[in-house]
């Protein structure tokens, strides 16, 4: 969250001042890429919905920085939450983890599900696997500050094969190619489905896997077909969240241990 004060007689030049929240007033923000923003509104709820729509970059000056944080930690959200599928994929962590709990990412690419992942679960341990050395060393490099986090150069259909003294409670897939490396080294549907299959039977009872998926792309559309056919046939207890209704988008699909 970006957040600043400042006092009336100090305003930053390049900062749009607005009191009303409409999609007029986002589109302008998002659009024309205003770095900074005075909410003079004084419906603090208001100011939250706007907040959770914000790219994660623009500054908010406001004088109500503590009374805010505290309605969205409320409502485990936070700036930019409605704008990605990832940001729920991190509210579903926020909600669902404790200290002491045991993870996987499967798919650890850059490292930023690990990151958040190994700070949900200081006193627990996150397990991270990737086929690609390089994803392995960017991970490594970013966690390098955690003592609870685990690295393997190994394809996720093998999570079975590592001794875990605690049942698991959360595993994580963010399916698709490592971005910015070659989009040919991407995620494919029979390992992906070994994986997850693999994953239900580490989980405790209340555990859940939460699997982002792309079907903008041709083996991601393909990943999402054979997916949701593996789960409907099988009779697993899942969940779809979109954020919007373009068929292309990425999605969230939250896979849960229990039938009830
Ligand atoms: C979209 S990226 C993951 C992004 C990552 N979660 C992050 O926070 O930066 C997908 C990753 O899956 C990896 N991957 C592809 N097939 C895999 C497999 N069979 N097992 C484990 N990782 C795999 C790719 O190498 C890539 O790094």
């Amino acid at each position: 969250m970006l957040f600043n004060y400042c006092s009336k007689n100090n305003l930053p030049l390049d900062t749009l001042t607005i009191n009303e929240i409409n999609e007029q007033v986002l589109n302008k923000i998002n659009e024309q890429k205003i770095k900074s923003l005075i909410i003079v509104n004084d419906d603090l709820n208001k100011i939250c919905d706007l907040i959770e729509s914000l790219k994660e970059n623009v500054v908010i000056y406001t004088k109500y920085k503590k009374k805010i944080n505290n309605i969205l930690k409320e409502r485990y959200t936070y700036q930019g939450f409605n704008r990605s599928v990832l940001n729920e994929v991190k509210r579903q962590m926020l909600l669902n983890l404790k200290p002491t709990d045991y993870v996987i990412d499967a798919t650890i690419g850059n490292g930023y599900d690990t990151e958040t992942l190994a700070r949900l679960v200081p006193k627990g341990k996150v397990f991270g696997f990737d086929i690609q050395e390089a994803a392995l060393l960017k991970t490594k490099e970013r966690v390098s500050n955690f003592s609870n986090v685990y690295l393997y150069l190994m394809s996720h259909e093998y999570i079975d094969k590592l001794d875990y003294d605690q049942k698991i409670k959360l595993v994580v897939f963010n399916l698709g190619y490592l971005p910015g490396n070659n989009k040919n080294i991407t995620t494919k549907s029979s390992s992906t489905i070994k994986a997850i299959s693999k994953a239900l039977n580490l989980l405790s009872n209340d555990g859940l896997i939460l699997v982002t998926v792309y079907p903008g792309h041709e083996e991601g559309l393909k990943e999402s077909i054979l997916i949701n056919k593996y789960l409907k046939n099988n009779n697993i207890n899942y969940l779809i969240k979109r954020n919007t209704n373009k068929k292309e988008a990425p999605y969230l699909i939250i896979i849960y241990k229990n039938n009830n």
